[in-house]
């Protein structure tokens, strides 16, 4: 259930406070409305993710160590014409990619997100499995519409991993490093991943699914030996506990002006920046794909193929894979 009208003002009085209390009758007397009704608009934010606290003599609270992640806050923090205005958020989905296609096949329009608290089957590339616990990450897919046809919308991997590592870096103030095609690292362990997924005519794109996990608030201590080790969280780089609404909408703002830049002056623009964020150019790699290329990473085409040069000498281009740097 969405908070709306009087609920919202309720929300507002409260985030003033900063933490304080508000009384009940200061929220009766302000709305005009009784302290009964004010008790019930409390329960429907309880119910819509937010955590009021409330204490017979004081009032209500914000708890001050939890931040809300629901649509209404998301929405209220979104400063972007296009990326999240048409917001579908879940408490719990499959996979956010596979409802915004759904969405998209529906005729969800150019720009449609669908935000997740948590996956019951998150994917990631390859056949991977996307660990997507509760209460801590973000877990979002965006619908994209461009007039590009089907073989170069591979071109939207590049800019989603510009886009990525440019709100982690303007969020944050740590720079990650874009491994190919585009996992966010941070010194060496996994910040987020992107899953790039089409639908598409002979001739044309009819929708892109870029799909982004970024661990925010994940104590990566605690997670399953597979992932544990190889990850990484804002809150681990950062020592503090972030907000993922704000991470989130950052994240739709620096989407957006890559897909106008990209739409303005085309995908050179974006593989510009991208090669600023790659971090394996001239280190040796392996790339497991189809097959298993070992070599120097020479960086990447026009195209964003990955060019390795191998032992004997001559070069190999490589469209899909697995990179990883041989110490
Ligand atoms: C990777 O393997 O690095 C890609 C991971 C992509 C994970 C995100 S989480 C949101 C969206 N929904 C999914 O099921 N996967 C992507």
């Amino acid at each position: 259930m969405e908070p709306h009208g009087k609920e919202l003002v309720i929300v507002r009085l409260l985030k003033e406070a900063r933490g304080g209390y508000v009384s009940g009758e200061a929220i009766s007397h302000r709305l005009g409305i009784s302290r009964t009704a004010v008790w019930k608009h409390i329960q429907t934010l309880r119910n819509s993710g937010y955590h009021v606290e409330s204490s017979p003599r004081k009032g209500y609270r914000l708890n001050p160590s939890f931040q809300p992640f629901n649509a209404h806050e998301i929405k209220s923090l979104l400063t972007t014409e296009l990326v999240g205005r048409n917001l579908h958020f879940r408490s719990s989905v499959d996979s956010t990619n596979t409802l915004a296609a759904a969405l998209a096949k529906d005729g969800a329009p150019d720009g449609t997100v669908v935000v997740a608290d948590s996956q019951r089957s998150g994917r990631g590339r390859l056949g991977r499995r996307w660990h997507s616990p509760e209460g801590v990450n973000i877990y979002t897919s965006v619908v994209l519409r461009p007039a590009i046809p089907p073989h170069e919308a591979h071109h939207f991997t590049f800019l989603a991993g510009v886009a990525v590592a440019g709100a982690v870096e303007e969020y944050s103030k740590v720079r990650p490093v874009l491994k190919w095609p585009n996992d966010i690292l941070v010194d060496g362990r996994k910040l987020g991943g992107i899953l790039t997924e089409l639908s598409s005519e002979a001739d044309r794109v009819n929708f892109i699914v870029v799909g982004i996990g970024l661990n925010v608030n994940m104590d990566t201590k605690r997670l399953p030996d597979d992932v544990s080790g190889v990850a990484t969280s804002l809150k681990d780089i950062t020592g503090r506990e972030h907000s993922r609404a704000e991470v989130l909408a950052g994240l739709y703002s620096s989407l957006e002006k890559w897909y106008k830049r990209f739409q303005k002056d085309g995908f050179h623009v974006v593989l510009r920046r991208w090669k600023e964020y790659f971090g394996f150019e001239g280190r040796r790699i392996v790339v497991k794909g189809r097959e298993v290329i070992e070599g120097v990473c020479m960086g990447v085409d026009g195209d964003g193929t990955l060019v390795v040069t191998l032992p004997s000498g001559t070069s190999r281009k490589v469209v899909a894979g697995d990179l990883e740097v041989i110490e």
